[in-house]
């Protein structure tokens, strides 16, 4: 959603700016800008579409100075032109925002019956337009910035330039991530750390209210009541440095084939593989005092958490309601009793899932949550982190973050499960040696499968619409299959609980859709054939996703059947997540869509 950047350097700041958005480029790619100060003048440079275009502009007309801010954009108000594109200028105010302003209007009628003359659709215009107008009236820019943030509603992340003032840069936050860079000489603004990780790894967040002045070798925090405070600094983890593609065609691919590694790093975290145990940090959500659980968060970590539900409730015996974290927020639900909840985030920062917690917080419940970013939002409002340990993920489509949740998910079931007395010792031995074996059989599995899967990938992306079906586990899958294959192919794909085929969908099959059925050899699996039968006998098409077991009792005629090697029923999903990544993967790189970029979608949604 958005990422801003801004330096006060030593050096001419435009390539490095370009630089600094590169890695922010995951947040949002419709539009992207710079604007610089030399000799105290204002100038930017804009353009429409992917930070290249910004880059062929700057090549053809540079910018010079040592101080500037910069903004890659994800559109929410306004079309991503290059006038919507920011930065945003007014009489000599310059802004980079991530995040919305919900009284923009309110604020440009007032404006606007001043005699103030907009030349956007945005509402980051705003902004600039209120410093400007503030400015006039005789406010210094520090006066001018503390009157415009009181005056604001929404979320924000800020940036801004003044002209004449060549020896300073202000931030701001309320909402959206800000994290400063403390350079030697230089001071650095950016959406995350990754972005500042070229420059420096000491990093101080801002927390919410919170705005900032920088200048070359120093920066003076400010609460939302204008008291300077002070903030922690920290060391941004050395893993920010090294978000490059290597060999790898794309981020999607080289994060899909990181997953045995990731998978290990996170497992271990959590599971003393020599004693065959979970260690304490997987029943810190005091499993044991609680009748239940809420579990909430968006997109794949959302599936992540029916995973995680799947298995608390079997292994744990833990009821668990969850839900999309959009709707969860407003439900207005009671919180009676003793529940705790747990929220699942790659990024900590997703906005739905961040006013969930909020809500379950201020309702009293114990907050957990399964973060990526360590240092995210969600992750410092919470009472218990469970941290995964996947390193940065750059797709927007989320591969190695999703399985490092389930990891988590299945070793705090084995938690959960002996804190309540529902798991032995021997069957938690025995589930802890099924997840020991999941880096090995994931990297086997994953080099296995991978010339069939490209080579399927073609047949399907002659079609349209693709229906997923699985049951239990199967099923969840399913729902992430449809979902990766319909972000990045952008082939319309559904997935339906196999048993609900007869009472609708079923209508659809036909040769032109292609059925993609999860079915392992399970304790679902002769029902999930009887439903592939019902397909086959429709002239549907089937792509049969199974076991050495699963193909061996099935004579069904199919597209293909991809055979994966026989495995505990507890890490199936684990493992059954690799050929769905591959097929949407291939797919999508065979239709020569932007995979790691797919249109219309951003990493971090930090707006609702
Ligand atoms: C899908 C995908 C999204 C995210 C969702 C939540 O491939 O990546 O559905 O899972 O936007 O994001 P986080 O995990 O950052 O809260």
């Amino acid at each position: 959603m958005c990422g801003i950047v801004a330096i006060i350097g030593k050096h001419r700041v435009a390539p490095l700016l370009v630089d600094a958005l590169k890695r922010l480029e995951y947040r949002g790619y419709d539009s992207a800008g710079v604007a610089t100060l030399q000799d105290g003048m204002l100038d930017r440079r804009r353009a429409e579409g992917k930070l290249v275009n910004l880059e062929k502009v700057l090549a053809e007309n540079p910018l010079g100075g040592t101080i500037g801010i910069g903004h890659t954009r994800w559109a929410t108000h306004g079309a991503p032109t290059e006038n919507n594109a920011h930065p945003h200028f007014c009489e000599g105010v310059a802004v980079v925002h991530n995040g919305i302003i919900e009284n923009f209007s309110e604020i440009r009628d007032q404006l606007t019956s001043a005699g103030a003359h907009f030349s956007t659709e945005t509402d980051t215009e705003v902004i600039a337009q209120l410093l400007a107008s503030l400015l006039r009236s005789g406010k210094t820019p520090k006066e001018a910035m503390q009157a415009t943030l009181s005056s604001l509603k929404g979320a924000y992340a800020l940036a801004v330039l003044f002209e004449g003032e060549n020896e300073q840069i202000m931030g701001a936050r309320n909402g959206p991530p800000l994290a400063i860079g403390h350079g030697d000489g230089e001071m650095f603004i950016g959406s995350d750390a990754i972005a500042l990780s070229p420059f420096t790894d000491d990093i101080t967040y801002l927390e919410d209210g919170d705005w900032a002045i920088l200048n070359r070798d120093h920066v003076e925090i400010f609460n939302a009541d204008g008291n300077t405070v002070q903030r922690p600094r920290s060391k941004a983890s050395s893993a920010y440095a090294q978000v490059e593609k290597g060999n790898y065609r794309h981020f999607m691919e080289k994060e899909i084939y990181e997953q045995p590694e990731v998978i290990s790093h996170t497992l271990t975290h959590y599971i003393d593989f020599a004693t065959g145990k979970v260690r304490e940090v997987s029943s810190q959500l005091d499993f044991a005092d609680i009748d239940s659980l809420k579990i909430a968060a968006c997109g794949s970590a959302y599936l992540a958490g029916q995973f995680g539900k799947n298995w608390l409730e079997r292994y744990a015996r833990l009821p668990v309601e969850i839900d999309v974290a959009s709707e969860f927020r407003y439900r207005e639900m009671p919180l009676p009793g003793r529940q705790a909840a747990l929220f699942v985030s790659q990024s900590g920062e997703t906005a739905d899932t961040l006013a969930s917690l909020r809500y379950c917080k201020n309702n009293g419940l114990r907050i957990g949550s399964i973060v990526n970013v360590r240092e995210s939002t969600i992750a410092r409002e919470s009472d218990v982190v469970f941290p995964t340990l996947a390193g940065p993920e750059i797709g927007v489509a989320s591969t190695k973050a999703l399985t490092c949740q389930m990891s988590v998910f299945a070793a705090l079931a084995i938690g959960a499960g002996r804190a309540r007395n529902t798991l032995s010792e021997a069957e938690e031995k025995d589930m802890v040696r099924s997840l020991s074996e999941v880096p090995r059989i994931t990297g086997s599995v994953l080099h296995q499968i991978q010339p069939q899967l490209e080579i399927l990938s073609r047949e399907l992306s002659k079609f349209h619409n693709v229906l997923y079906l699985g049951r239990g586990n199967n099923y969840t899958l399913a729902l992430e299959g449809a979902l990766k294959l319909k972000e990045i192919s952008y082939i319309h794909a559904e997935a339906y609980a196999a048993g609900e085929l007869k009472h609708g969908p079923i209508a659809l099959i036909d040769e032109n859709m292609p059925v993609i059925v999860i079915a392992p050899h399970d304790r679902h699996f002769e029902k999930t054939v009887s439903n592939m039968q019902e397909v086959a006998a429709r002239g549907g098409r089937i792509i049969f996703i199974t076991d050495e077991n699963g193909a061996r009792a099935s004579n069904l005629e199919t597209m293909a059947t991809i055979v994966l090697p026989n495995v505990d029923e507890f890490i199936m999903p684990l493992i059954f997540m690799l050929p769905i990544q591959l097929l949407a993967y291939h797919t999508a790189v065979f239709m020569g869509t932007d995979v790691d970029q797919p249109r219309n979608l951003a990493k971090s949604v930090t707006v609702e």
